[in-house]
């Protein structure tokens, strides 16, 4: 697995979520009580932004419909979500924060919609 450098420490500051990028894959990152925490940005009910959301001691909530999700098992804590969302390793280091990703970790972090499409296009024809 291949750390990231995708943020400054201070760029998250207590009880605060913001998007960054890890080459294509967007990573909501927070921090709460003082621990950053790395997600993937999109809600897996419908997708919307999870650095639109909101810091909460339970979790990060999603600002469209309320679910929260656990920081660390990405599991939702309330609905309407019922999927993970996917959580990257992530470390802190010398005033960076870095999050690890991997093939299967950025497939995971794809927006619903995107994931479907794909599993939907039909096969590349063949000549
Ligand atoms: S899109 Fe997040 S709760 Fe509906």
């Amino acid at each position: 697995m291949e750390y990231h450098q995708i943020a400054r420490s201070g760029q998250v500051p207590e009880g605060v979520v913001r998007r960054f990028f890890a080459g294509a894959v967007e990573v909501a990152l927070s921090r709460s009580e003082g621990e950053i925490h790395a997600m993937s940005n999109y809600c897996t009910h419908l997708d919307c932004l999870l650095s639109s959301g909101k810091v909460t001691d339970e979790g990060l909530l999603c600002s469209c419909h309320g679910s929260v999700f656990d920081y660390d098992s990405g599991e939702p804590l309330q609905p309407p979500a019922t999927r993970p969302v996917t959580v990257f390793p992530v470390k802190e280091e010398g005033g960076h924060i870095y999050v690890g990703i991997d093939e299967g970790l950025a497939e995971a972090a794809m927006r619903r919609r995107a994931a479907e499409s794909r599993r939907l296009s039909p096969p590349a024809a063949t000549s």
